[in-house]
């Protein structure tokens, strides 16, 4: 039902008489015969619910299609069941199952000649075939409507957020507990591997374990070096659950107590993020939380002598305070409306993620070189105010200290 909903709502948004032609993701290679896991597209599972690949939906307002892989015995005996021609429209509750493959003879026998069509095409084999079979028809993009849509989740989307923020919740923790000198990243990132696994889920992306200097490679991903005493570790892992995100960055010390230049940094990249996370609300600017995280931490970084006058922000702070959040890590949706930041709405989710990251440099006093913190929670925009949907993991330097010192006894 949920997703004849989405169907109705985004036609209700569309030209009167209209068809949308949609596709999913093709199967990805690896190497070989080995492929990827496959995902469907977040737009055709958020309208369909289908998750095979090879599909393409035919959406109008008094009729619903499908092209799909049909049976093949053979064909599933290596890769599983597949749905079938047969079973389709009762599972699906379409009026017609067509075969995939003969999608180019009979697609285009689907849209009545006065409607509009709308199609956007992905970068990949099937849609540029189905754009060559509407080419004469001139399709129009109907992905704005589509993401405005995505981008302001119901109850049973954030339902499930939240069962992602708190299985990831739980896998920082279990991070912080059995973190100890001499680990290697990969160790440490194997605790979320196994906690994501166990609760039939996995990573959203790509997850970053960073130990010491690391930290300070934004997007490091190798996590193949030891962890060592004295060192912080910035971890950046999320699960995905039902192809809903999380993404969650807790940064903490490898031996379980922070150093004095490490609380002094950690302390401003906090109180920058809980500040942040307090200005969510409803006719909020979007723009809001990251100049005020960007605010604190320059008079923080000023105030230690880190920042001097004229010296922009970004030498230690280079990055947003946060995205949106959804099906898609970094999730679809404007942010701005007419070059003017739009304001929050109830059910938007954000990610509020401050960072100072801090290089070698002869200027910089040696106690602060390497140091690279960010935190980073999910939050839901509800009728007054938010949720932070991450707020079971703990974040402060006292709750950090005392959760380590009690795991390694
Ligand atoms: N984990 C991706 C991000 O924080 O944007
Ligand atoms: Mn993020
Ligand atoms: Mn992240």
């Amino acid at each position: 039902m949920i997703h004849q909903n989405r169907r109705k709502e985004l036609l209700s948004q569309l030209d009167d008489n209209c068809v949308i032609i949609i596709s999913t993701n093709p199967e990805q290679f690896r190497n070989g015969d080995v492929t990827f896991p496959f995902r469907p597209h977040s737009d055709f599972f958020y309208l369909t619910g289908f998750h095979e690949p090879e599909a393409v939906a035919i959406i109008s307002k008094n009729s619903y299609s499908m092209f799909l892989r049909p049976k093949d015995k053979t064909r599933e005996i290596w890769d599983g069941a597949r749905l079938g021609l047969a079973d389709a429209p009762n599972t699906l509750k379409l009026g017609h199952a067509f075969d995939i493959n003969q999608l180019e003879t009979q697609l285009e026998k689907l849209i009545p000649s006065e409607s509009s069509v709308y199609f956007d095409e992905k970068p990949c084999k099937l849609d540029s075939q189905i754009a060559n079979i509407l080419s004469k028809h001139n399709p129009i993009s109907f992905q704005e409507s589509l993401h405005e849509m995505r981008l302001i989740k119901g109850a049973s989307e954030i339902e499930i957020m939240q069962k992602a923020a708190d299985i990831s919740s739980a896998a920082h923790t279990l991070a912080m507990a059995q973190v100890s000198p001499g680990m290697f990243e990969y160790e440490l990132q194997s605790v979320f591997d196994a906690h994501f696994v166990k609760n039939n889920t996995q990573h959203a992306y790509t997850p970053i374990v960073a130990g010491g200097k690391n930290a300070c490679v934004l997007h490091y991903i190798k996590n193949n070096k030891p962890l060592k005493s004295g060192d912080l570790v910035l971890i950046d892992a999320g699960c995905e659950l039902n192809y809903y995100a999380s993404d969650i960055t807790r940064t903490f010390p490898v031996s379980g107590q922070f150093s004095e230049p490490q609380k002094q940094i950690y302390q401003i990249v906090l109180n920058a993020q809980l500040a942040a996370i307090d200005a969510i609300k409803p006719g909020i600017d979007v723009h809001k939380p990251h100049q005020i995280a960007s605010g604190i931490i320059q008079q923080g970084l000023k105030k230690i002598g880190l920042l001097m006058p004229g010296e922009p922000l970004a030498k230690f702070y280079m990055h947003g305070t946060g995205h949106w959040l959804g099906m898609d890590v970094h999730d679809v949706g404007k942010y701005q409306n007419n070059q003017q930041h739009r304001v929050f709405e109830k059910g938007m989710v954000i990610t509020v993620e401050p960072g100072i990251y801090i290089r070698k440099d002869d200027k910089i006093d040696p106690i602060y070189h390497h140091i690279g913190i960010r935190i980073e929670d999910d939050v839901v925009v509800t009728e007054t105010g938010n949720t932070v949907l991450t707020r079971n993991l703990i974040k402060t330097i006292n709750d950090i200290e005392t959760l380590m010192s009690q795991a390694n006894l």
